[in-house]
């Protein structure tokens, strides 16, 4: 198929300061976002209606992904024409690497993909700012698909900032062959009464990533919702433990979870805790880095 193509990561928090629950139903957010090597790639071309194709790379189960205009990249490029006033439609290719339900905002880096390969098939021109604004309203991860590289994430998590990061961080990543619910994390977090009145991105964890020093960062880094993902699944705390008895500097949860993330030394230690985890019988273990870019074209 011809057509052009965006690239989309999916991201980490290596902080999720949790706030109390807004009126709105959001919480606030003081989050520290990585985009890593894991990707999405979206494809659109012009089409008379809006189609949509999902295919899922072998280990990822796609049942739950949805279908048709429920889609949040279909609502993406509808959110777009209509910014334009241009009646257009496309069909919408996305070629999943990043599992679903995992905590690592893949279909947020869906939406951010069909925006940016939209503008640029239709020449829209859209300014950064109009892309993040629609972005926004997507999703709470959205903007960052598009920014990338290492940033704050402040309000419900839309409002982004890169911070200065000079590490090439390498993780190992556990995937779960179950998905888990967003918000039912952050109902969990509430019925549990959680919430820091004040959440800030901490100071150490900032330092950290300008130093490039892995041992810091392990020190720093931390989420608020590991206590209600753990309370739900309490089963990661088997592979948290086993992430780091393999060797691994600091276990983390991704986002909401499932996802377990764990900081290595460099890329050869990241091999060996990666080969240690599997011998040690987990599935869909995988080595990435970041930061890695945000939302770009790779249309050949
Ligand atoms: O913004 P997004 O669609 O990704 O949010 C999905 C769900 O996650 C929301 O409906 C809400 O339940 C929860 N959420 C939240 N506070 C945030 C971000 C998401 O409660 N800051």
């Amino acid at each position: 198929m011809s057509g052009l193509t965006v690239r989309a990561a999916a991201k980490i928090n290596l902080h999720l300061g949790v706030g109390r629950v807004r009126e709105d139903g959001f919480h606030p957010l003081a989050t520290l976002y990585q985009a890593v090597g894991i990707y999405d790639d979206v494809t659109v071309t012009d089409a008379p209606r809006w189609d949509l194709d999902v295919r899922c790379h072998e280990r990822i189960d796609g049942s739950e992904v949805p279908r048709g205009t429920d889609n949040v990249a279909v609502r993406a490029g509808r959110m777009l024409t209509e910014h334009h006033g241009v009646r257009r439609a496309a069909a919408i290719r996305i070629e999943k690497q990043i599992p679903v339900a995992a905590g690592l905002a893949g279909g947020s880096a869906d939406a951010a993909a069909t925006l940016l390969a939209l503008d640029r098939l239709w020449q829209l021109e859209t300014s950064d700012e109009d892309l993040l604004a629609l972005a926004a309203r997507l999703g709470s991860d959205v903007p960052f698909a598009l920014v990338g590289g290492s940033a704050t994430g402040h309000g419900r998590g839309e409002v982004v900032e890169r911070v200065e990061d000079n590490g090439t961080w390498w993780w190992v990543a556990v995937e779960s062959d179950i998905g888990l619910s967003t918000p039912a994390v952050y109902a969990e977090l509430d019925r549990a009464g959680g919430g820091d009145p004040a959440p800030e991105v901490p100071e150490p964890l900032l330092a950290a990533l300008r130093s490039g020093d892995a041992d810091a960062l392990a020190a720093a880094v931390g989420n608020d919702l590991a206590a209600p993902a753990l309370q739900l699944r309490p089963d990661l705390r088997e592979v948290l433990d086993a992430g780091v008895a393999a060797g691994a500097l600091t276990g983390l949860l991704s986002g909401s979870g499932p996802t377990c993330l764990f900081l290595c030394r460099d890329g050869d230690h990241a091999i060996d805790v990666r080969r240690r985890l599997t011998e040690a019988g987990h599935e869909r273990v995988q080595a990435t880095t970041g930061p890695v870019a945000g939302a770009h074209e790779v249309s050949y």
